[in-house]
């Protein structure tokens, strides 16, 4: 018959000690790769009031008021959107997002109106609907015009049914 052999008090210990530490080693692994993640992701994600110059998401300098003559429509790609300057002089900044279902919307010079590829909606230069199936007018971005620059923040978009005339911004002076 084999005789049970006993371990020794401190042999138990050792191991004890050995699991804990390989455990606080996994622990400490894992913690390690998921800052690194982190980090990584933080780089890549827009962050909260992080300004993106020049980009959606950030503001815009689009150029001097004079720069834009009225009744045009200028296209910024970088910023996703349409700089208005309407008959009157004052600007609108428009979203180029359709909104019935959200197609980006082509200013059509020719024809002086926005006109969806995907449902025919249409609009004016000031984004309001001419043709549905649309039913509100294009989105809006804060316009602002310092020492006659005219800058677009995108970082917030402003929903609205129908134009007004209180959302033109003016040049100071005019
Ligand atoms: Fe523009 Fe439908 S998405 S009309």
């Amino acid at each position: 018959m084999a005789k049970k052999v006993k371990k020794p008090e401190h042999a138990e210990q050792i191991l004890d000690r050995r699991s804990f530490l390989n455990r606080l080693w996994a622990f400490l692994s894992i913690a390690a790769v998921a800052g690194v993640g982190w980090v990584v992701l933080g780089f890549f994600r827009p962050g909260k009031g992080r300004e993106r110059e020049g980009q959606a998401g950030g503001t815009v300098t689009c150029g001097s008021v004079d720069t834009f003559e009225p009744g045009s429509v200028t296209a910024f790609p970088i910023g996703q959107f349409y700089l208005a300057r309407v008959a009157e002089g004052g600007f609108l900044a428009l979203s180029r997002k359709c909104t019935h279902l959200g197609c980006t919307v082509p200013w059509v010079e020719g024809k002086k109106q926005f006109a969806c590829p995907c449902h025919a909606s249409a609009y004016d230069i000031t984004g309001n609907v001419i043709n549905g199936p649309a039913s509100r007018a294009l989105d809006l971005y804060q316009v602002s015009i310092e020492n006659n620059v005219v800058i677009v923040d995108t970082r917030r978009t402003i929903r609205r049914s129908v134009f007004r005339k209180e959302q033109l911004v003016f040049p100071e002076g005019s």
